[in-house]
């Protein structure tokens, strides 16, 4: 019982340091993304969205971003159908609904205050469950992949994005001095907050490399689970379907 409680006190820290470190950044956060990768994040998505394309069957899915931030994934995919951004981030969310208001979206992008560890939806309600850049964040990463099989109906499709380090050894040489060194003097330089990109890099070091992701996802419930690497595995994509 007490072992219990210590975990979730770890969880909920975790979480609440996740989320005031998101809030402080939230106001630089899109120019420091696609200035620290040279706009490849916006090629990303694209490849994300184009990849949930070929994979899903219903015409007009209803579709969960989770972790959704400032919302550039949920605008992405909202020409595919209906989207529902989520994201535990109020300051976030905030500039996710700005965007969201001048790009007038048919159909419509939805955001609401949610905590990907406990989604407040029903099981089986989405064909589509997306997610960029968050799992790494989760105090429970098992909890997150279990509740985005939860609320994904039958044969509903998943993409996950998560960063990756290289294996190339001197593209990932060149690119680990740029991401562990460059990277967290420019991103404070830039934000004005200390930690948050030194965070960046430890916590994609600390995350399982792509296969080991992907076997998590197929224990979460997916098959035909197919993992992707991009520009070299600085990024990852997996999708699967839901079993
Ligand atoms: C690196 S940002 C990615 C944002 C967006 N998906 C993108 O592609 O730019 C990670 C986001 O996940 C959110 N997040 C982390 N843990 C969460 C949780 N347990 N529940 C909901 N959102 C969470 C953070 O607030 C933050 O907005």
């Amino acid at each position: 019982m007490a072992l219990k409680q210590q975990s979730s006190d770890r969880e909920g820290e975790k979480s609440r340091r996740v989320r005031e470190m998101f809030g402080a950044i939230a106001g630089r956060y899109d120019f420091l993304n696609h200035f620290l990768s040279l706009n490849t994040d916006r090629r990303w998505r694209k490849t994300c969205v184009r990849e949930v394309r070929e994979r899903v069957c219903a015409p007009s899915p209803r579709i969960l971003d989770i972790g959704c931030g400032t919302a550039d994934l949920s605008l992405a995919f909202s020409r595919m159908g209906p989207v529902i951004g989520c994201d535990f981030c109020h300051p976030m969310l905030r500039i996710g609904a700005e965007k969201i208001a001048r790009n007038n979206n048919h159909p419509p992008v939805l955001l609401l205050g949610a905590d990907a560890l406990r989604l407040p939806f029903p099981g089986e309600t989405f064909d589509v469950v997306v997610s960029a850049f968050v799992l790494r964040n989760l105090a429970s990463v098992e909890t997150g992949l279990g509740e985005m099989r939860r609320v994904l109906r039958h044969g509903g499709v998943l993409a996950i994005l998560e960063f990756g380090m290289p294996r190339s050894p001197f593209w990932g040489s060149l690119y680990r001095f740029y991401f562990l060194r460059l990277l967290p003097k420019i991103g404070r330089f830039v934000s004005g907050v200390d930690g948050a990109y030194v965070y960046l890099p430890s916590s994609v070091q600390a995350f399982p490399p792509a296969e080991q992701l992907k076997e998590k996802v197929e224990r979460a419930g997916f098959g035909d689970v197919r993992l992707r690497l991009l520009t070299g595995g600085i990024a990852v994509l997996v999708t699967g379907i839901a079993r």
